[in-house]
């Protein structure tokens, strides 16, 4: 395995679409980076199936039941056994802690089915992020890849796409339309990352 790459794990809850689009952009050669790991606090996450199919290594890491901090502390001990170099969450839905944010931090990246700062925070995940922003009227959302930070949802923006709404709009319709452009943007964000391109100034990204 080449080392002058760096090594990500991607942990995921679900179905993760958006890991497999890193997963092609990996073997397209787009992103020149090495996903070594997924985990998933989810036995059933179908991410896990797309990871084995893959030959990536694909951990089940029990989520309930738990400390925060005992996750924290069982998830670090398994990134560094692996030598990983830093994480993107693909729709991971437990929260991380500090011990685990500090120990990788700026090194964390996640992708949010909004427009940052909108309908973004805790409880806004899956169909409720399209629904609130159908509820309050926006003509157009999108998505956001972020670094994380001790506020969820509120690190450092890295880069945003919009999506118009349209009339007559259901929840999955926008979903269905946002989760498109979610992909390339995940994929530009990692490619971009593992490229060394982003220096970060407070909660500015400045992009080289
Ligand atoms: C995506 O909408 C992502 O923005 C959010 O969780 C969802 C995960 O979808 N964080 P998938 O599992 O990658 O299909």
């Amino acid at each position: 395995m080449c080392r002058n790459l760096k090594r990500f794990a991607v942990l995921v809850s679900g179905g993760g679409s958006n890991l497999q689009a890193l997963i092609d952009g990996v073997e397209a050669g787009e992103i020149k980076g090495d996903l070594g790991l997924v985990v998933s606090n989810r036995k059933s996450a179908y991410g896990l199936e797309r990871a084995k199919a893959h030959g990536i290594e694909a951990i089940y890491l029990r989520g309930d039941n738990i400390s925060v901090e005992e996750y924290d502390k069982q998830l670090i001990e398994i990134l560094r056994d692996r030598q990983i170099d830093f994480v993107v969450l693909g729709g991971f839905l437990k929260i991380l802690g500090p011990d685990f944010i500090r120990a990788y931090e700026n090194k964390i990246i996640n992708i949010h089915p909004s427009l940052i700062p909108s309908f973004c925070g805790e409880g806004y995940y899956g169909l409720r992020v399209h629904q609130a922003a159908l509820d309050y009227g926006v003509k157009v959302s999108g998505a956001t890849t972020h670094f994380v930070s001790e506020v969820a949802d509120a690190g450092p923006i890295i880069y945003q796409v919009s999506v118009p709404v349209l009339d007559g709009d259901q929840a999955e319709d926008l979903q269905k339309r946002i989760i498109k452009e979610e992909h390339k943007l995940l994929v530009k964000t990692v490619k971009d990352y593992c490229d060394d391109k982003f220096e970060i100034q407070g909660r500015i990204v400045k992009v080289r």
